[in-house]
């Protein structure tokens, strides 16, 4: 079966209609769907209706689900869907200063998922069921256009990097409070390449994060201000694609080539997206960015 699927923007991305993401299979629909996602970097499923379990069921054909509690405790811990939302209890939201708020802060700052675990992430699956009646948008760049469009000078001290990854780095970006959470500070920092090749395509994203912090063998002031030079580059607007939510969407990303950020909304109004993340295995290119 060939998708129906129209470009979801001018560098990367495909917008896929016709498809009932509660009827794909691991033989039915779900290679086509893995093609485009190894090719296309992001995949978005307009008008959808999953629940938690029809979400976790699709997450699973993609890879292990990713369990932060179970790999911070080392033994099996129940999954559970994550939400990304503001709503605390129901018809209250979480307060403006609060950590709540703040860590919702922390994803606006252009980030890949997980690169602090001891296993990064091949995929992150959202969707919405609570949209604000404005902002709240997700923005996706492509670090794989990016990284193949960007001057020698920059990509050189990149191409065979290794960039240290910490989430309490990017936590102290918005506050001091936050990033002394204990589930900020429970990872041991982390070293990935900084190149991460397709192992399907053959094509190279830049691996690289809010998280990351150092970069093996340079100074940290040298190392911080390539990292921030390669993420502005990356980020800039030809490399973004920037996502209007309606409840329903299912948007799904390459975490390996892509960066992405939430963008603020008024947060007296709800916003509920649920998030599933699977760890990267072997088969997805693992070993390219492993150090040891
Ligand atoms: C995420 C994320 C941003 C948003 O789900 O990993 O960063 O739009 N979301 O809330
Ligand atoms: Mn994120």
């Amino acid at each position: 079966m060939v998708l129906k699927s129209s470009p979801l923007s001018p560098e990367f991305g495909l917008i896929i209609e016709g498809v009932d993401l509660r009827d794909v299979t691991r033989s039915g629909l779900y290679p086509e769907i893995r093609q485009a996602f190894e090719e296309s970097s992001a995949l978005l499923f307009p008008g959808q209706s999953l629940n938690d379990t029809q979400h976790t069921a699709l997450a699973e054909l993609f890879g292990p689900l990713e369990n932060r509690d179970a790999m911070a405790a080392g033994r099996d811990v129940a999954f559970e869907v994550s939400a990304v939302s503001n709503v605390i209890a129901e018809d209250q939201v979480s307060a403006p200063e609060s950590l709540h708020t703040l860590n919702l802060q922390g994803n606006m700052l252009w980030h890949t998922d997980s690169t602090f675990l001891p296993v990064p992430a091949l995929v992150n699956i959202l969707t919405a069921r609570v949209v604000p009646t404005s902002g709240g948008q997700t923005e996706l760049a492509s670090t794989r256009a990016a990284w193949a469009a960007m001057p020698r000078e920059l990509k050189a001290p990149l191409q065979d990097a290794i960039i240290w990854h910490r989430l309490s780095h990017s936590r102290s970006k918005i506050s001091s409070d936050l990033a002394a959470q204990r589930e900020m500070t429970r990872w041991p920092d982390r070293p990935w390449r900084a190149v991460w090749p397709n192992p399907v395509t053959g094509e190279e994203g830049l691996f690289i994060a809010s998280h990351a912090f150092a970069i093996e063998g340079m100074g940290l002031n040298e190392g911080q201000e390539l990292i921030e030079q390669a993420i502005n580059f990356c980020t800039q607007p030809e490399f973004v694609y920037s996502h209007n939510w309606q409840v329903g969407d299912v948007l799904i990303w390459d975490e390996r080539c892509t960066l992405h950020r939430g963008r603020p909304w008024p947060y007296e109004q709800p916003r509920t997206l649920k998030s599933i993340c699977c760890s990267a295995t072997e088969s997805d290119g693992l070993a390219n960015v492993k150090i040891i």
